[in-house]
């Protein structure tokens, strides 16, 4: 049996509905606190779902708790978790680990020195999708791979959120601290570590409009670029153009698709935990379907469209595995499969491809990681309720 590890949420905004269904597909997390710096944000989360409501600085203090779960927002993440393990409770972030290297870095010294885990969304890497495009390549299904093409690209935000500022501002806006952990997250798993990175980018409008709520029609300022156009090289040699937009009206290119020398491989929606994986081996030839949707992390469990933008009905949202399976790595004493290591070279990577494609210059990836193990049927089952 497993322990059921407590848990205190610290950022009760959006995103903290689909942490709470978790608690419904895993037997290990229980969120039994919550606490936000707007206090009645709080206090309404503990209302709908029965929990207490605390001060930020009690939650962090309180005994009961053993893992913060920091879904505050991007430029917070960094100080909530830094804070959490200075208290001495293990921190699972919402993406991304921090918004600035150095941070970054910091938080696993400490997490180190406190022996304490540091676990980081994005999970969805543990999906079927990723992990049976993990498995087909593993087993040379394609060859090896010499190529891909990856994008993000849509029009932005402004048009369905009140508050559109934050993805535009100048520190933490854009679609490579917004959307490339997925992105990046799912390549480094299906490739490997990532050494160096080059590209250009594309300013857009200087002023967008907001679409929705009580401030329609008010124009705000595009502090950051919008659009970059980048290229990855891997340790393995593979090289990746990977796009990442909000100047995009629409496209109908695939989110990820690799090239062997023995075939190519689409790869699906790496911010969704199913979709089939399609394979051809021979030009002209039938893609052939690896379907997802019996896997248990693959299985449709999105069945009506909620308000939440990236769910589809047809899709699968598994988010908070990544927390349950710490909690879990915690108990065994393993290490975790969204872990810092792996978090904070993504960082690296999102850092340093804003950097090249801002300044032209092509930049070195500081860091390395090992990739973690694919995520087995027999570790899922152990968490799965
Ligand atoms: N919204 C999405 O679709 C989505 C999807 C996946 C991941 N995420 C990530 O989840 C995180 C949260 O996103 P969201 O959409 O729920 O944002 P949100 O703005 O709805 O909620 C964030 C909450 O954190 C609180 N907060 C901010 N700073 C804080 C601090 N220093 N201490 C305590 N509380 C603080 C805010 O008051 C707010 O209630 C972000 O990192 C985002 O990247 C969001």
């Amino acid at each position: 049996m497993n322990k059921v590890f407590k848990i205190g949420l610290i950022g009760c905004g959006h995103i903290s509905e689909t942490y709470f269904r978790a608690e419904k597909y895993f037997n290990n997390i229980k969120i039994i606190k919550c606490a936000d710096i707007i206090y009645q944000n709080a206090l309404k989360c503990a209302k709908i779902y029965n929990i207490k409501a605390l001060s930020v600085n009690d939650l962090l203090k309180d005994e009961e708790v053993e893992i913060i779960l920091n879904l505050t927002i991007p430029k917070a993440h960094y100080e909530v978790a830094r804070k959490s393990l200075i208290n001495g409770k293990h921190v699972y972030s919402e993406k991304p680990l921090a918004i600035n290297f150095n941070d970054g870095k910091e938080l696993l010294k400490i997490a180190k020195r406190k022996k304490l885990y540091i676990g980081n969304a994005p999970d969805t890497f543990l999906g079927g999708g990723i992990q049976k495009s993990i498995e087909l390549l593993r087993k040379k299904t394609i060859g090896k791979i010499n190529l891909g093409n990856a994008i993000f690209a849509f029009p932005g935000v402004q048009s369905y959120h009140p508050n559109p500022e934050p993805w535009f501002s100048k520190k933490e806006g854009g679609p490579v601290i917004d959307m490339g952990p997925y992105y990046i997250t799912a390549l480094v798993n299906l490739l490997g570590p990532a050494k160096k990175v080059s590209g250009s980018i594309m300013r857009g409008v200087n002023r967008r409009t907001i679409g929705i709520g009580p401030r329609k029609n008010k124009t705000f300022k595009v502090e950051c670029p919008t659009t970059y156009l980048s290229t990855i090289i891997f340790e393995n040699g593979t090289i990746i153009r990977l796009t990442l937009s909000f100047d995009v009206i629409a496209h109908q290119r695939n989110h990820i698709e690799l090239y062997g020398n023995k075939g190519s491989m689409i790869v699906p929606d790496p911010n969704m935990f199913g979709g089939s994986v399609y394979v051809c081996k021979k030009l002209g030839d039938k893609w052939r379907e690896y379907k997802t949707n019996k896997m248990p992390l693959g299985k449709i469990n999105i069945r009506s469209q909620s308000s939440r933008a990236n769910e589809s009905s047809t899709n699968a949202n598994y988010r908070g595995v990544g927390l349950s399976e710490m909690a879990y790595s915690i108990q065994n004493n393993k290490s975790n499969k969204c872990n810092g290591e792996l978090s904070l070279h993504v960082l690296d990577i999102i850092q340093s491809t804003m950097k090249a494609c801002i300044s032209g210059k092509t930049q070195l990836i500081r860091t390395n990681c090992k990739i973690p193990k694919p995520f087995s049927l027999d570790e899922i089952k152990k968490i799965l309720k």
